[in-house]
């Protein structure tokens, strides 16, 4: 049984690992900034037996992680996993000169993971243990065009986390990058925007829960998870 604290747990992937890692035991902390949606999950999660509590929390404010991180801690002891899910796509050529949408971007999808990171660091240090899994995404591995942005800031962070990995190798810290392809969720803003191929957030959870299920001296540092039709 593991404690764990997910962003963007109010729909698709984050909801998708809350419910899938609820339902085998674990103890799930939801953020994300819908609180009707994650106060809906956490009583559905409670009510088929499993264990969740939710903290209203904006990626791109540090205060928030800081309370996300704390009420793991306070409510269930401490904090094993930290699952940074949370982001957004503002998908469109560079020529549309989208400035509020790639700033939005580098916010939620960059400074989001590093406020997370933050955040949990210190208890990770502090128990001798922790594990930080993001969701970036086959978009950073295969450039196209549209999403040269959001795949920037998906490579950063899968940047961070190799730095942040190759500081950690006293065995306190593993990382996690899971880089999922097309997947049906509300990102796009368009379901019509995803194409009929895309898998069901519940394969990245289950990806998810695979990672964080090794012994705490295996680390899965990458996993790609996409369609099998996706090119
Ligand atoms: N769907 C795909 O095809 C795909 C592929 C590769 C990677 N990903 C990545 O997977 C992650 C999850 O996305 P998804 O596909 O599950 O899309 P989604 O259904 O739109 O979920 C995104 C989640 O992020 C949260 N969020 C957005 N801005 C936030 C903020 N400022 N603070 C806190 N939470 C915020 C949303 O909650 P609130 O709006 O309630 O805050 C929501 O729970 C994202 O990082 C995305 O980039 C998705």
């Amino acid at each position: 049984m593991q404690i764990v604290a997910i962003t963007g747990a109010s729909s698709g992937i984050g909801e998708a690992t809350a419910r899938l890692l609820a339902d085998r035991g674990d103890a799930v902390v939801l953020g994300a900034r819908r609180t009707e949606r994650l106060d809906e999950l956490a009583a559905d999660v409670r009510s088929r037996g499993g264990r969740a509590i939710t903290c209203t929390t904006d990626v791109t404010r540090p205060d928030d992680l800081e309370r996300l991180v704390a009420r793991a801690v306070h409510e269930f002891g401490r904090l094993d996993v930290l699952v940074a899910n949370a982001g957004i796509a503002r998908l469109g050529p560079m020529s549309d000169l989208d400035a509020d949408g790639w700033s939005a971007m580098i916010d939620v999808n960059l400074r989001g993971v590093l406020n997370g990171i933050a955040a949990a660091l210190p208890v990770f240090r502090h128990q001798g243990r922790g594990h930080l899994v993001t969701t970036v995404s086959t978009s950073g591995l295969k450039i196209v065009p549209t999403q040269a942005v959001y795949a920037g800031t998906k490579n950063a962070v899968r940047t961070l986390l190799e730095g942040l990995r190759q500081e950690s190798t006293d065995g306190v810290l593993r990382t996690t990058s899971v880089s999922p392809g097309y997947v049906r969720t509300e990102l796009t803003g368009d379901p019509a925007g995803m194409p009929g191929f895309a898998i069901a957030p519940e394969a990245v959870a289950r990806a998810i829960a695979f990672a964080i299920d090794q012994p705490h001296d295996v680390e899965i540092g990458e996993i790609t998870i996409r369609p099998t039709a996706q090119g």
